[in-house]
């Protein structure tokens, strides 16, 4: 190798290296130069111009999503942007000297930054994120906004669930800083929200950022509270959970219209039960296990469980009573006077058509029964004593025969009438004490109909008060 090629190829080299620092910026990487390597910046301390002058982190949060809502285990999760900006007094250049250069996006670990802690973090990632590039203006302010997703713990009062409103709080403190090293301030009063923030199951009502100061060890500590207020929009619950189950109590209604003669009512109100103890199933299983209080749709649910199992009993005392007669037990004179007079005349039934007519009738012809023997009686003598003539001429006599058959035959006669009679009055009477035991039990089902209506709808009426 020649002394020539190797002095184009030094000259090439430095070239290369010239243009190359050249093209980076002369500007920025002069003030970084003379900002952080020539000034000897220290990262590890705080930039106050002396000991015991506090220097200001002003601190505030944007929402950009609120991603999740955990009534389970009590805790939200947002995702968020922290704006957090305090003033660098080393930091400071005259922009004149850098051909106008007013800021600088430098890496944000050459800095001295607080350490901003979320005390309530649920997910044991207490720390608020630092950023990896920072904002530097020549005024020495420092603007730092890392994005961080914060999943806190929220106690949530559930008492009105679906109709709950939840607060919820991100508490920040700095870090081993007391007031009187870092005064550590909101520098809005809200968080800011994005656009598209609204999640499709929570309103978020209104935020609020407050700082405050906590006593700890003998100093006072800064501490800024962000605020959530967080409204459900029940009609997810409304439509999959309460619909359902209004419209299956109101079936159970319907338990009392089915005619107790056909089998179906218990398996009926059975299979009402089953579904909704389902539905309560579904409902337990989001709830968190606590026993602060019972969510409203718990009430809900257990109120229509107790009105479908009292809908059963009521249906059983009402089969019991229309299958009563079997035992043969009269009704008793308050039974007939309250089933048969007061209650069908309160609730608009028919009242009952008496088999009493049947039995006026047959009393009828019991009364008719001796005259008619009378007459016949009269009849027959009459016959034995002038004879039976044929209405034409020259026919022999009838041969009648004797009067005392006649009257065997008779007394037989009304004697298998009493019998007949008798027998049809007993069976009257016990089909008229079954009507009676059934008509009863028609009456107990209609008036269990317009108690349970009117005691659902005054229920639903007391519920929706409550979700106010
Ligand atoms: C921080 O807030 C205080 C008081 O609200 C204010 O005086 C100060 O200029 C703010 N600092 C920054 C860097 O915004
Ligand atoms: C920057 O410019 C000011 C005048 O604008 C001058 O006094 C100062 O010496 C300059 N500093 C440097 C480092 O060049
Ligand atoms: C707080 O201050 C009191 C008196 O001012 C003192 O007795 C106590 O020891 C201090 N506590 C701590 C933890 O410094």
């Amino acid at each position: 190798m020649s002394l020539n090629t190797m002095i184009t190829a030094t000259f090439v080299l430095v070239f290369v290296i010239w243009a190359g620092v050249a093209f980076g910026s002369p500007e920025e990487s002069l003030l970084v130069q003379n900002l952080f390597t020539d000034a000897q910046y220290d990262k590890y301390i705080r930039p106050a111009p002396r000991f015991d002058v506090a220097i200001y982190v002003n601190f505030s949060l944007g929402l950009n999503v609120l991603l999740d809502v955990d009534e389970k285990s009590q805790t939200i999760t947002l995702s968020c942007h922290t704006d957090q900006e305090w003033i660098d007094m080393r930091l400071l250049w005259n922009p004149a000297n850098y051909s106008g250069l007013t800021e600088v996006v430098v890496p944000a670990d050459w800095f001295w930054r607080p350490t901003i802690i979320l005390s309530n973090a649920a997910d044991g990632d207490y720390y608020v994120p630092r950023g990896r590039e920072i904002l530097l203006d020549y005024t020495g302010r420092i603007k730092n906004n890392p994005p961080a997703i914060f999943k806190i713990a929220c106690k949530m009062d559930l008492e009105k669930f679906p109709f709950d409103v939840q607060r919820c709080t991100l508490k920040f403190s700095v870090w081993q800083y007391a007031t009187d090293k870092i005064l550590f301030s909101p520098s809005q009063d809200t968080v800011a929200m994005w656009s598209n923030t609204q999640s499709s199951e929570w309103y978020i009502d209104e935020t609020s950022v407050i700082g405050s100061l906590y006593d700890h060890n003998n100093k006072s500590w800064g501490k800024i509270s962000a605020t959530f207020t967080l409204r459900r929009m029940p009609l997810y619950y409304l439509i999959n959970i309460v619909l359902p189950c209004v419209v299956m109590a109101l079936l159970t209604v319907l338990l009392f219209l089915l005619p107790s003669d056909c089998g179906e009512k218990m398996s009926f109100g059975v299979s009402i039960l089953i579904s909704i103890s389902v539905f309560t199933l579904l409902v337990a299983d989001i709830m968190p296990a606590t026993s602060d209080s019972v969510p409203l749709i718990m009430r809900f649910l257990i109120f229509d469980l107790v009105f479908v199992a009292g809908s059963i009993v009521a249906s059983v005392f009402v089969l019991r009573v229309h299958h009563r007669s079997k035992g043969n037990l009269s009704i008793k004179p308050w039974m007939r006077k309250l089933f048969m007079v007061c209650l069908p005349y309160c609730l608009f039934m028919e009242p009952k058509t008496k088999l009493s007519k049947v039995r006026n009738c047959q009393a009828e012809i019991k009364k008719s029964l001796p005259n008619m023997e009378e007459e016949g009686k009269h009849q027959t003598s009459q016959l034995s004593v002038f004879g039976y003539e044929s209405s034409e001429p020259g026919n022999k006599k009838v041969q009648l025969p004797p009067y005392d058959a006649y009257v065997d035959q008779l007394r037989e006669m009304r004697n298998e009438m009493n019998r007949q009679n008798e027998k049809d009055q007993r069976h009257d009477k016990e089909k008229e004490m079954e009507d009676d035991w059934k008509y009863m039990a028609t009456v107990m089902d209609r008036l269990f109909l317009v108690i349970g209506l009117l005691a659902y709808i005054m229920a639903l009426i007391l519920m929706y008060n409550e979700t106010q």
